[in-house]
C-alpha cells in the first residue's frame, strides 16, 4: 500500500464521526476526446465587446429573429480533440449501489461545481447526497467552460457536438477506460453495470439528445431544470444582462475568446435561477462566484441534439422543474405540460415518464432552499426502478 493510500485510510478513520463529505474519495482528471462531427455555420452577430453582447442578445430576442434553419449557412465538418476536465467521486466503502454510476451534466453558465455546492454542502451538494445513498458520480466541465477546452464559440461549441462528447464519456465509463490514463489515483475504475444520467437545464437537453441518439447507453435519466412546457421560449435571452466575458472580468475570464458571453451580476442571476421563497443570499453570492461564460452558438444549435435518432430509449425518465421556473415556464410551470405529451414528443419508448414540480423553486435546484428534499425525490424515483 502506498503512503498516500495509508494517509487516506488514516484520515478516513479520523473523520468517521464527521459529515457525509468525509466518506467519499474523488479524483480530478483530464479526458482528451476526439470528435468528428458535422456542426452548422450559423449566421449571428459577432461578440467582441459588451456593446456587441447586447446587440447579439437582441438578435436572438426580437419577434422577427431568424430561426435556426434561417441562420444555417451549411455544414461545418469538425475533427478535433477536446480536453475535458472531469471529476469522479466514489463512496469510500463499497455499497450496494457501487455498480450504478451517475453521470451529471450541468446547464449553460455553470461548470461541474453546480453539483457540489460549497455553501451548506449537507443541504445543497448533490454529490454528497448521491455518495450518502451509495452512488459513485462522474461530472465534467462541458467544452467552453471551467478547465476544459475553450474552442471557437461560433463554430465548435454546439449542442450536437456536445452530445457526441457525452456519448464518448458514457462509452468510456461503460467499457472501463475512464481512468485508464490516470496515474495519480487509488480509486478503481468504476466498471458500472448501469449508468444513470442526471441533468440540469441545457445539460438535461443534451441527455435527452443522448437518449434519442443512443437509447442503449443509459438505464435511467433524471432531467432537472428541464420541462417541455407550453411556455417554453416565452422568455427571450435579452431578458437577462450579458457582457463579453473577457471584458467583464479579465482576471477570471481573460482566456475566453470571441463569442463568449457571461451573465453580468447577482441581479440577473437572481432572475434566471431563483424565486423569492427559495433564495438565500449566500447561495446567490456563491452562484456569482462560480458562474461561467457561455458560447453564443449554443443558442442556435439546441435542435441538433435530436437530429440523428437511433435505438429507442426504453428506461424511465423523471423530469423535474422548479414550480416557478422563469426560464422554462415564464414563471409558473403548473398546467403547462402533460406527462403523456412529453412521453409522446420526447421519449416515446420510455418505460415511465414522470414529472415532478419542486414547490416554491426556480430554475436551479441545487442552490435553492430545500435542495436536499428534491434530491431525495430523485433517489426515490431511481429506487422505484431498482437503481
Ligand atoms: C491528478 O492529475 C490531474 C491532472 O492530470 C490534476 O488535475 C489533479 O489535481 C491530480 N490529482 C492529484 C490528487 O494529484
Ligand atoms: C460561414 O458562412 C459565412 C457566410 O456565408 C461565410 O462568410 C464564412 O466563411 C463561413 N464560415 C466557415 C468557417 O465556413
Ligand atoms: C441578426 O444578425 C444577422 C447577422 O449579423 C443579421 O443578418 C440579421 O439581419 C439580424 N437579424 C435581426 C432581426 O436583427
Ligand atoms: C424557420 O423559418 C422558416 C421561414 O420563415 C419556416 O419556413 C420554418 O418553418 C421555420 N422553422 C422552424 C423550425 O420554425
Ligand atoms: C442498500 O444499502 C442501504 C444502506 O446500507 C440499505 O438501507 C438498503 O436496504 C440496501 N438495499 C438493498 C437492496 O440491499
Ligand atoms: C489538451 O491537453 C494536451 C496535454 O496537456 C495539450 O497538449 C493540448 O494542447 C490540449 N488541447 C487543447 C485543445 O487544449
Ligand atoms: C471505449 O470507448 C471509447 C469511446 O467510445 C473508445 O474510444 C474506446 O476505443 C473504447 N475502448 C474499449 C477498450 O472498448
Ligand atoms: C404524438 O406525437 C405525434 C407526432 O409528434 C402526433 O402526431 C400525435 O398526435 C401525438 N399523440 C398524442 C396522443 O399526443
Ligand atoms: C411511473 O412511475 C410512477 C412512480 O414513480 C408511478 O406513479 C406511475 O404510475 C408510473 N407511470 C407509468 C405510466 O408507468
Ligand atoms: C421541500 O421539498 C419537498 C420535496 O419536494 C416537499 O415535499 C416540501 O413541501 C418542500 N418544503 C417546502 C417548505 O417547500
Amino acid at each position: 500500500m502506498s503512503s498516500t493510500r495509508l494517509i487516506q485510510v488514516g484520515l478516513l478513520f479520523a473523520a468517521k464521526a464527521m459529515a457525509v463529505a468525509a466518506s467519499k474519495q474523488c479524483v480530478d482528471f483530464v479526458l482528451p476526446i476526439h470528435v468528428m462531427a458535422t456542426n452548422n455555420n450559423y449566421t449571428m452577430p459577432r461578440v467582441d465587446s459588451n456593446i456587441e453582447a447586447v446587440q447579439w442578445a437582441l438578435n436572438f430576442s426580437v419577434w422577427n429573429a431568424p430561426n435556426a434553419t434561417e441562420r444555417d449557412n451549411g455544414p461545418l465538418p469538425i475533427n478535433d480533440i477536446f480536453n475535458i476536465s472531469a471529476k469522479l467521486c466514489v463512496p469510500s466503502v463499497k455499497t450496494n449501489k457501487s455498480n450504478i454510476l451517475q453521470i451529471a451534466v450541468q446547464g449553460n453558465a455553470w461548470d461541474k461545481r453546480y453539483w457540489d455546492v460549497q455553501v451548506e454542502p449537507e443541504e445543497h451538494s448533490y454529490v454528497d447526497a448521491a455518495i450518502a445513498k451509495g452512488y459513485p458520480i462522474l461530472m465534467f466541465d462541458r467544452i467552453g467552460t471551467g478547465k476544459s477546452s475553450l474552442p471557437n464559440a461560433y463554430y465548435e461549441v454546439q449542442a450536437g457536438l456536445e452530445v457526441d462528447i457525452l456519448a464518448q464519456i458514457t462509452a468510456m465509463a461503460s467499457n472501463g477506460t475512464l481512468l485508464s490514463s490516470v496515474s495519480n489515483t487509488t480509486i478503481a475504475e468504476p466498471n458500472p453495470t448501469h449508468i444513470v444520467h442526471v441533468g440540469h437545464s441545457f445539460g438535461s437537453l443534451l441527455i435527452a439528445g443522448l437518449l434519442t441518439q443512443h437509447g442503449d447507453m443509459s438505464s435511467a435519466a433524471l432531467l432537472t431544470g428541464f420541462l417541455p412546457s407550453t411556455h417554453q421560449g416565452e422568455v427571450p435571452v435579452a431578458t437577462f444582462e450579458h457582457d463579453f466575458a473577457p471584458v467583464h472580468d479579465p482576471a477570471r475570464f481573460g482566456q475566453f475568446g470571441s463569442g463568449y458571453i457571461v451573465l453580468t451580476s447577482e441581479n440577473t442571476l437572481q432572475k434566471v435561477y431563483f424565486t423569492e421563497d427559495s433564495l438565500e443570499p449566500a447561495l446567490l453570492t456563491w452562484t456569482e462566484a462560480v458562474k461561467q461564460p457561455e458560447a453564443v452558438a449554443l443558442y442556435a444549435s439546441s435542435g441538433q441534439a435530436f437530429a440523428n435518432p437511433g435505438p429507442a430509449y426504453g428506461g424511465p425518465v423523471q423530469v423535474i422543474a422548479g414550480e416557478f421556473d422563469y426560464v422554462n415556464c415564464n414563471g409558473d410551470c403548473k398546467g403547462s405540460y402533460t406527462e403523456a405529451g412529453i412521453k409522446n414528443s420526447t421519449f416515446p419508448g420510455a418505460s415511465n415518464v414522470t414529472v415532478y414540480l419542486q414547490p416554491n423553486t426556480g430554475h436551479a435546484l441545487t442552490v435553492a432552499k430545500n435542495a436536499s428534499a428534491v434530491f431525495e425525490m430523485m433517489f426515490s424515483y431511481l429506487e422505484d426502478f431498482g437503481f
